[in-house]
């Protein structure tokens, strides 16, 4: 062996690297982790979407049991800003009349979702593409007049993912729910994800955003909450320090927890290798909720 020392020292750090993971890779595996991929994460461009698809491959390789709900939020906004078309928010949910709604479909159907799947593809032929749509996977209400095709979500059935699940596969979800009567409907993705996660009884429910948690004061990154508890969160939304897309992120975090999903994460998806930091490490690297 005519190693140098740097080297020697570097292969042991990778192995350190690997073998830290070792625990969480058998504690995981065969376990369903629901990620909650924002469209603010997405919109960073092609690095952090291909860091992210690998990590996504890597858990299905490790027999994590992976499952993808999709937002696109600004990419729907750069659409309307073409179309001439403007939206407003209320309670952190965009309201959707019926050329939002076609939006909303045309982007999260027609764009987002197809992107997430050719690049998972690109590892072997594991991602799928479905909306809440299919399989009248999450059924849903109009929330209030308010909010126009902005769907509340009554009833999720959760089969055509674990079927998929079976296969091995990698289901992407659009967060577009179906009413009794067909009517699709805007649904913010968080809400879906949570569901789904209570659903599938899943393990972990995490989200990738464009902020590296959730923080007590919404302006300060310092001050980032690293653990809490379910109620500690729910203080917190009852304080209004979580605003604006975050609010549906907490509330659908809470959700989750009382369906009895173990643990919730909120981490910054634009940092690449987020999720395998986050699931693989000791220290872990965003928000950690649990019950
Ligand atoms: N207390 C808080 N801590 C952290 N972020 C907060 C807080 N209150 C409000 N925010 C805002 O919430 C935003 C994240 O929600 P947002 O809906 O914009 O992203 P997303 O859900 O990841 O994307 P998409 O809605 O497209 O799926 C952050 O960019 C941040 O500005
Ligand atoms: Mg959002």
């Amino acid at each position: 062996m005519n190693y140098e020392p740097q080297e020697i020292e570097e292969l042991s750090q990778k192995a350190q690297i690997l073998t830290e993971a070792l625990p969480y890779i058998k504690r995981f595996s065969g376990t369903t982790v629901v990620i909650k991929y924002g469209g603010n994460a997405i919109s960073e461009g092609p690095d952090s979407l291909d860091s992210f698809v690998e990590d996504v491959v890597l858990l299905n390789f490790v027999g994590i049991r992976v499952v993808v709900v999709h937002g696109g939020g600004p990419q729907i906004d750069a659409l309307l800003t073409r179309l001439g078309h403007s939206s407003s928010f209320v309670g952190g949910l965009r309201v959707t009349d019926a050329e939002t709604l076609e939006s909303v479909k045309m982007v999260l159907l027609g764009q987002v979702n197809p992107l997430l799947v050719s690049r998972i593809n690109q590892h072997g032929a594991l991602g799928v593409g479905v909306s809440g749509a299919d399989g009248s996977m999450v059924l849903c209400q109009p929330k209030s007049i308010t909010h126009g095709f902005v769907g509340e979500v009554i009833k999720v059935d959760a089969s055509l993912l674990e079927s998929l699940l079976v296969q091995g596969r990698i289901p992407v979800v659009a967060s577009i729910g179906v009413g009794v009567d067909g009517q699709m409907y805007n649904v913010n993705a968080d809400l879906v994800a949570a569901e789904l996660a209570g659903a599938l009884n899943a393990e972990k429910l995490v989200f990738l955003t464009n902020v590296e948690g959730i923080r007590s004061d919404a302006s300060d990154p310092k001050s980032l909450l690293r653990q809490l508890r379910a109620f500690e969160l729910q203080r917190l939304l009852e304080s209004k320090a979580v605003q604006g897309g975050m609010i549906p992120k907490v509330e659908a975090a809470l959700a989750a927890i009382g369906k009895g999903v173990h643990s919730v994460h909120l981490l910054d998806g634009r940092l690449p290798h987020a999720l395998l930091l986050e699931v693989f490490t000791d220290q872990g690297i965003g928000t950690m909720l649990y019950g």
